[in-house]
Order: C-alpha cells, then structure tokens, then sequence
C-alpha cells in the first residue's frame, strides 16, 4: 500500500493518505485480515514528502536537507517556503515514521517498507543533488544515508521479529553527475542491509526527471538492471527493481540472468490485475499503453482516483483524459 504518509503537515496534494492515527490503523484492519486469509503478503510503504510535497498550511516551510525545494512543487505552490531541518526535525521525522509503523503493525500489517526514492525526503538526504550539509547527515553517501539506517535501525528495535522491513531506494535519479548514481550507494546498500531491512527494491527518477524514465522504457530497464547488477554484490538480502516492465516474459528473462532477485510491476498491474493469470495463457487483452497518465492522476486535483486508459473498471473521465492528451502535444 503505496505512500503512507507520516507527516500531516505536507502532502502530495490535498487529499493524499496518511497514517498517523489509530483510527486510520483500524480502518486498514479488514485489509490485513483479508490479506492473511487469502496468504498473499500486504505491506504499508511509509513516505514524507519532503521537498516534493505541498504544504498542507501555506505559512508552514517544507522540511528539506539543505533548503531545496522540487521545481512540480514551486510550478504548484510558488510561494512555499523552504526550511534546512535541524538535528532535532530530522530525529523528529524519524519518530513520525516509527509511531506510523506502530500503528500499522497495530491493523495487522507484516511487512513496512521505507519509501527512500524518487525524490522524497529521505531521497533527497541520500543525493548529493538536494543534500549538501557537512554534518552528520551530509558530506558522503555514508552520511547522506545517516537518515535511513537510523531509521531501518529504529524500526527493526521496536517492530516485532516477524514484521520485515525493507527499503526502496532511488539509484539513479537521472541528473547525471549531479544528482544519485548506483556508484554512490556501494557502502549504503550494506549499510541499509545491517541495519536491519530485509530486501531492497530500487527504483529511478525524481520529480524533474520521472517523463525522462517513463518516455524510455528500454533505457529505464538497462538502467535499473545495471544497478541492481552493481549493488547486488554488496549483500546477502534480495534486490530488485520497477520500471517500465510489462510482461512475465521479460522479468523471467531478468531474473533468470541474475540481474535481480524480485520485479515489481504497477502500470502493467494498473492494466491488468489478473496480469500473472492473463501472461501465463499467452493473452493479455489490457496492455499498458505506458503513457504513465494514471501517474499524472496520483497529483491531479481534478482526479478522484488513480485511472486507467485500459482497464475498463478504472476508465479515466473524458475530460481528464482529453486534458492530458492535449498537454501532450
Ligand atoms: C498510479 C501510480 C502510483 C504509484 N504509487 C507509488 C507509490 O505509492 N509508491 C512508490 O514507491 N511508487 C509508486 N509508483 C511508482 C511505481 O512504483 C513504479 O516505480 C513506476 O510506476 C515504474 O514502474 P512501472 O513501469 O511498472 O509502472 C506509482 C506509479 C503509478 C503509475
């Protein structure tokens, strides 16, 4: 369950989800429950916007490493304020994140993944792009990385034995030499791992630069395979990545090189629920078109829910559909 988020204060737009009540917890109960009868694994990925995310009061600043703020973000909100987090925002966040995981644990959830890609906040600690303190918490990619071991480190002290924790982590988020590259992240990964995660699943792009990775999905793929490639080697726990996967063929093909230990797939999965199914017949009727609009939709005001452009049961409204077809040309 995707973007969790820990922290009221900011979002991704006004009405995104956030799990920082006991109620909210209970709510999700019948999920867990069903999730166990049926044996199929359901985590909650807990996220903070950071610098990508929208104040939810304008007088409030963003949480940022070192003041920063994502150029979707300014477009949005062209007044929004910036703060460089002090030692005690940063130890502050870290506790959001743990009463959040408390209170999934408490629905019944067996699995907490960090949201630590993409561009968000514990993203933004990691690149060297958006974090450029020469504190504890900046200066190398070890530190860069302070915020997410303590955290795995926190989470795994007080969340029970059988809860897994793991981490997904951007490797490349696509600035080039400026910005997060897999080379960086060769004493990260084992870092992360010792801290407590169970698996790492990667991904690529930010804010800025995610039409980049979705307008080339064959670039993407040779990208995240050779990062997983590369990092692979540095632990024990299993890697993998998402992006831009649309078949059973291809992530066989992936995983049988050894390139990855797991594939995750969501537009392909947006498609077709029944995707596994419909690939081992040899017919998938609703393909993903790729057009990542139902991306678009995660931000979009006007939208009420995520779409989709094939799936009959998601079918994005006309309107919206028509705005985003114009936009792209
Ligand atoms: C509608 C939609 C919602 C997404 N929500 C999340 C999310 O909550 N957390 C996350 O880490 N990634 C999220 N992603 C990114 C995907 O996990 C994935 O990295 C990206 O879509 C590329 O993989 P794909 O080609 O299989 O779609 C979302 C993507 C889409 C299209």
């Amino acid at each position: 369950m995707g973007n969790s988020s820990v922290d009221t204060s900011v979002g991704y737009n006004q009405r995104g989800h956030t799990l920082v009540a006991s109620g909210q917890a209970e709510k999700l109960s019948p999920l867990f429950e069903l999730s166990r009868h049926l044996n199929v694994p359901l985590g909650v990925q807990l996220q903070h916007y950071g610098a990508q995310g929208i104040p939810r009061s304008p007088e409030a600043p963003l949480l940022t490493p070192s003041g920063h703020i994502s150029s979707s973000t300014r477009r949005r909100v062209p007044q929004t304020q910036a703060r460089i987090m002090s030692e005690g925002d940063i130890w502050h966040i870290i506790d959001l994140f743990l009463t959040s995981a408390r209170y999934a644990v408490g629905a019944g959830c067996r699995l907490i993944q960090i949201q630590a890609s993409n561009g968000y906040l514990i993203s933004s600690f990691l690149s060297p792009a958006t974090n450029i303190r020469d504190d504890e918490w900046g200066g190398t990619p070890l530190r860069r990385a302070r915020f997410l071991v303590e955290l795995v480190r926190k989470l795994r002290r007080v969340l029970p034995d059988d809860v897994d924790v793991t981490v997904r982590i951007g490797v490349d988020d696509g600035l080039g030499e400026d910005g997060q590259l897999p080379e960086l992240l060769g004493d990260v990964v084992p870092a992360v791992a010792e801290a407590g995660a169970s698996a790492i699943a990667c991904s690529v792009g930010i804010a800025e630069t995610f039409s980049k990775f979705f307008s080339s999905p064959d670039d993407t793929i040779a990208c995240l395979r050779k990062a997983v490639r590369l990092l692979k080697r540095n632990t024990p726990i299993p890697m993998g990545f998402t992006g831009s996967l649309t078949s059973l063929l291809q992530a066989e093909a992936i995983l049988e090189s050894g390139d990855a230990d797991f594939i995750g797939f969501a537009r392909a999965a947006l498609a077709n629920p029944n995707l596994v199914n419909a690939d081992l017949s040899g017919f998938n009727p609703q393909q993903c078109k790729g057009d990542a609009f139902c991306f678009r939709d995660k931000r979009e005001e006007q939208a009420t829910r995520v779409y989709c452009c094939v799936n009959p049961s998601y079918r994005r409204p006309e309107q919206l559909q028509r705005k985003y077809e114009e936009s792209r040309q």
